[in-house]
């Protein structure tokens, strides 16, 4: 038999991006309706979704090709009955599985089947801090009672746990209170990541838009909490770029470390990517994920340098931000190959700032919340 080559080291060593996760979308079905969901405003159907087959297969190519970590996310995985099987796939894969769930339909037995089959770690959603502000974002009006408890199950097992809150002008004044949180169930990381504006959050931001100010004050809350709780907490956080000067790399760079797979088994470079027209998706039960990785024309469309204009191609951030966001910069310019405008260079960056100022003090009844169209 001859010597396996570890892929990570064999792609390192031909100079190619070696991804390290892959979001796996299994449903767009859940409970929840969160005005800012990540989905796009078009959910996949049940009948669409990939069967456990399917994923065991895309897990097992997924390590071939080097990734180490699945995410298996939603919508609410916990809608699928079979999540299960689909955690022993990762199981057997040899990959680390972390579940992202809004926790409000997980019971404890189900909980122990799902860690017996090889679920390593969860990662739970609030939406407020307090019951009220859950029940407003969520739409659901018992969600912060379940998720407590949940919470509480989730340490009770030995599962790590993380709390994840996505934070917008409805719970901003609550940072202090997320880590509060957090610190009561014995969460090992809390992730306080304002909400970025595309899918439902796009066509939610002026409710969801925080002022200038309070952004800075959330920024202070988080660096005097890790300061304080070093060792204890881990408290990773996602700026909110459009009060920012410079954007984020945006999923470590289009094509480099991440995939995303929908329901249906679309391969995605990040979970806005359909919102790009013109791209070309692969999907998994007509190529495998190596070809796709390599070769699909949504992976090449934004990879590297050479798409950038001539701004970002030279400037000497382009191998740190690589450019920003490809689907901000499309929202926002309506051009998908433009500087991201958070960027102080890019000729928008003043427009974007005047718009995220207005939209910070206008007054908006309500939100459009998440719903199958
Ligand atoms: Fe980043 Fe492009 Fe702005 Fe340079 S010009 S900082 S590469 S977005
Ligand atoms: Fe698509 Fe940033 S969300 S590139």
């Amino acid at each position: 038999m001859g010597i396996q080559t570890d892929p990570r080291l064999a792609f390192a060593e031909a100079g190619s991006p070696v991804p390290m996760g892959m979001l796996c979308e299994l449903t767009h079905r859940c409970p929840l309706q969160c005005p800012y969901c990540s989905n796009p405003l078009e959910l996949e159907r049940k009948s669409a979704e990939l069967d456990v087959e399917a994923w065991c297969r895309v897990f097992r190519q997924a390590a071939a090709l080097g990734v180490l970590q699945v995410h298996l996310s939603g919508g609410e995985p916990a809608a699928r009955r079979d999540l299960e099987q689909i955690v022993e796939g990762c199981r057997d894969a040899g990959l680390y599985a972390n579940l992202i769930t809004a926790g409000v339909n997980i019971d404890r037995a189900r909980l122990e089947r799902l860690e017996a089959a090889g679920l390593d770690h969860v990662q739970l959603s609030f939406q407020g801090a307090d019951a009220e502000t859950t029940a407003l974002v969520s739409h659901m009006k018992d969600a912060h009672s379940r998720k407590r408890a949940f919470a509480r199950e989730v340490v009770d097992l030995g599962l790590p746990l993380t709390i994840n809150a996505v934070i917008h002008r409805a719970n901003i004044e609550q940072i202090d209170d997320f880590i509060a949180l957090a610190l009561e169930f014995g969460a090992r990381r809390i992730e306080i990541a304002h909400a970025q504006y595309y899918g439902w959050a796009l066509a939610n931001r002026a409710a969801l838009m925080p002022t200038r100010a309070q952004t800075e004050r959330a920024i202070g809350r988080v660096e005097a909490a890790r300061a304080r709780l070093k060792g204890r907490l881990t408290i990773d956080s996602v700026i909110p770029d459009y009060h920012a000067r410079y954007p984020k790399a945006c999923m470590n760079g289009w094509g480099r470390q991440s995939i995303n797979v929908t329901p249906g088994g679309k391969v995605l470079p990040c979970h806005a990517a359909e919102t790009i027209p013109g791209l070309e998706f692969w999907n998994v039960a007509e190529h495998s994920l190596g070809d796709i990785w390599r070769d699909s024309p949504a992976f090449a469309a934004y990879r590297g340098t050479s798409w950038m204009n001539e701004r970002c191609r030279s400037c000497d951030r382009r191998e740190i931000d690589w450019g920003g966001c490809r689907c901000q910069a499309l929202a926002l310019t309506g051009d998908a190959s433009e500087t991201d405008p958070v960027c102080q260079l890019s000729p928008y960056h003043q427009r974007v700032h005047q718009l995220a100022q207005e939209e910070s003090v206008r007054i908006v009844e309500g939100f459009r919340y998440r719903r199958p169209s």
